[in-house]
């Protein structure tokens, strides 16, 4: 089992939330869909970035060619995030996101 961990400051996102090279670089659509539609988006997008890392974190050890773009957040419909690897939802790994504030967490575990 691995662990991977990332806090992320919202406030560093506001400046990309109009940027849309840069959000189309690191997020995927349904990522973007998702957290326009909130009323916080800077908010949302900082957790997803900080899920991605987390997610990084715990599987890099068993996939060196994993790059943080590789790796995306889909909701389920009950809210629970799900990590997707290529597009692919990955059972081999959880995650949990949390926003307080200005910050946002998540953490993953790999199994
Ligand atoms: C889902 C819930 C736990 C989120 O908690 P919160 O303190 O409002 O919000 P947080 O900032 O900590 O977490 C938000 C993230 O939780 C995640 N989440 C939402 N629903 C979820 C679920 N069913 N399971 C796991 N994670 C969930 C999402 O990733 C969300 O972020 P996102 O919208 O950017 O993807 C809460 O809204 C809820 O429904 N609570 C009801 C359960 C309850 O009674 N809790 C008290 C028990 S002591």
């Amino acid at each position: 089992m691995k662990v991977g961990i990332d806090i992320e400051k919202i406030e560093r996102f506001n400046k990309y939330v109009k940027d849309e090279e840069y959000l189309k670089r690191i997020f995927t659509k349904e990522e973007l869909l998702y957290s326009m539609s909130k009323k916080n988006i800077a908010q949302h997008l900082a957790v997803r970035f900080a899920a991605k890392e987390a997610a990084w974190k715990a599987l890099s050890s068993k996939n060196k060619k994993l790059i943080i773009t590789d790796i995306s957040v889909k909701n389920n419909k009950d809210g629970k995030p799900q990590i997707y690897i290529k597009n692919k939802k990955c059972n081999k790994i959880d995650i949990s996101l949390s926003h307080a504030d200005k910050y946002v967490a998540a953490v993953a575990i790999a199994f």
